[in-house]
């Protein structure tokens, strides 16, 4: 397999696109707003006007979009994937949405005997430039075997997990422990400023402890400094926790602590704090305290 699509080229499409082309596969790509296709055009990627081209050009398309929503569209609407269907074709998609609606999406695309598999990811474009992602997989295990060298390339640890729905029902549950651990650092940090303790301090405690994560030995140091460049951003963080709050309301259980983080996220991006990078809640945390 040596002929990939990718269709999404925001921060962690173009990273994983620029790897590939790295890897000596031949890149066909597209995004809705074209300016974002200058870097992989340089690179050597062919970029087409629509995902049908995409899927033309490639054996194995992976989309890497926003949403459930974003993701139906490029699918399945005027030009889609399903548009450039062919014998060879098989989907995968790496954008983090609902497990039912990942089932359902593998049902239409089944429905066009197209495999689609779902391949969400842990880590971002800083590491997907080098191909150290960790990716958790489900779907037909004959097409992820069939893919499995292109999944080695784009992630250095690869899970096959099970039936369709199922990696993303893992992701939501990793995303989980994102949410918290960042709230967790801006409510310590928090609480150690207000107590005149230099936060440097206490993160320094923090790291020498069983409880020290990567999180807190290098993102919350941005933390304190106020640098919030985004690698993943508050606003499809929240999107994330609502996917997450949904899907507890689907598999009829409760998850307290991630509703509430949910509302705490979502009167952050009021405060208009989406664009900046998830770290950033601690912001919303010196607005409520100032
Ligand atoms: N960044 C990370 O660290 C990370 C890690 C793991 C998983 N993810 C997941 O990966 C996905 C992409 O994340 P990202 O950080 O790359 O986000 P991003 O920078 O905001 O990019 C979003 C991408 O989705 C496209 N898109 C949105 N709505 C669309 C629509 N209706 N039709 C077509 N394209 C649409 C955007 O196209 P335009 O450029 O035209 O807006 C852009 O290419 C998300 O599901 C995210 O949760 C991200």
């Amino acid at each position: 397999m040596q002929k990939i699509g990718v269709i999404g080229l925001g921060m962690l499409g173009n990273a994983v696109a620029l790897n590939l082309l790295d890897s000596d596969f031949k890149v066909t790509a597209y995004n809705r707003t074209r300016e974002k296709t200058t870097q992989l055009k340089e690179k050597g990627a062919t970029i087409v006007e629509s995902p049908k081209e995409v899927a033309e050009n490639s054996e194995l398309v992976i989309i890497i979009v926003k949403d459930a929503n974003a993701v139906k569209q490029i699918s399945f609407e005027d030009s889609g994937i399903i548009k450039g269907n062919h014998e060879k074709l098989i989907v995968a998609d790496m954008s983090t949405i609902d497990p039912l609606e990942s089932k359902n999406i593998s049902k239409k695309f089944q429905d066009f005997n197209i495999n689609k598999l779902d391949i969400p990811v842990m880590g971002g474009p800083n590491i997907a430039i080098t191909g150290d992602l960790v990716m958790m997989a489900s779907g037909n295990k004959g097409s992820f075997e069939e893919c499995e060298k292109v999944f080695k390339t784009i992630a250095n640890k690869v899970f096959f997990i099970g039936e369709s729905g199922v990696a993303h029902s893992v992701k939501l549950a990793m995303n989980l422990q994102i949410t918290m651990l960042a709230l967790a650092l801006a409510e310590g940090i928090t609480l150690v400023k207000k107590s005149d303790v230099d936060p440097k301090i206490f993160l320094e405690i923090l790291n020498s402890t069983y409880f020290k994560t990567g999180m807190s030995e290098k993102k919350a140091y941005k933390m304190i400094d106020g640098k919030y460049d985004a690698t993943f951003t508050l606003a499809n963080l929240k999107k994330d926790i609502t996917t997450m709050t949904n899907a507890a309301k689907s598999l009829g259980i409760k998850l307290p602590m991630i509703t509430k983080a949910e509302e705490v996220y979502e009167n952050a991006i009021k405060e208009g704090l989406g664009d900046i990078d998830y770290t950033g809640i601690i912001e919303y945390l010196k607005k409520i305290n100032e």
